[in-house]
């Protein structure tokens, strides 16, 4: 495996995230048969997520993508969202759905759905891949979420430790020496 020395154990296998990715896509082709909806992925770390889930959809959607930081290279979010590039597609009357490789506290999915909502957006509802439920800070409602994990430090499958590891297949924790090394 890539990057294997820096991987202490790997928590979700990439084919129970196909499973559960196919199973989130379904739900939302069920959920959303009247609508075509508005699908953002959040930047970076949704777009491996994202690229899997949108082609399991069977709908006529139509995608964009955000990037917003809120992490700065560390390991835990510094709760300053900054907006790094916008969408291009007029959200306003569209039911959007905003999808997240994780959940930590909690700040950033906030902050979207309120700019979102703000820009008029019929609707907004999210799915994220992984959910942090013991991290959160703020109350947010989550529709499609893929796996609640334990507060340890992940990678793979888009996410990364200072940029490496995000094309890992499978969904790893990382070594405490790769990310407490001085
Ligand atoms: C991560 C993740 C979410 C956010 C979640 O992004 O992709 O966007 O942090 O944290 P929160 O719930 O505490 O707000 P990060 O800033 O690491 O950027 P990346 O997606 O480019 O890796």
């Amino acid at each position: 495996m890539k990057n294997c020395i820096s991987v202490k154990e790997i928590l979700i296998t990439s084919t129970e995230i196909d499973k559960r990715v196919t199973e989130i896509a379904n739900q939302i082709t069920a959920d959303y048969k009247d609508s075509s909806p508005l699908i953002i992925g959040v930047l970076k770390g949704a777009w491996i997520f994202m690229a899997d889930m949108v082609r399991k959809i069977e709908l006529d959607v139509d995608v964009d993508f955000i990037c917003v930081s809120s992490y700065g290279g560390g390991t835990s979010t510094s709760g300053q969202i900054t907006l790094l590039k916008d969408i291009t597609t007029d959200c306003s009357g569209r039911d959007v759905i905003v999808v997240e490789d994780i959940i930590d506290s909690g700040t950033t999915l906030m902050y979207l759905r309120e700019m979102l909502l703000e820009r008029n957006a019929a609707s907004v509802n999210i799915a994220t891949l992984l959910s942090k439920p013991s991290r959160r800070v703020v109350d947010i409602d989550v529709k499609y979420i893929g796996f609640e994990v334990p507060d340890k430090f992940v990678v793979g499958y888009g996410m990364d430790y200072k940029e490496r590891f995000r094309t890992l297949q499978d969904i790893c924790v990382l070594k405490e020496e790769v990310y407490k090394k001085k």
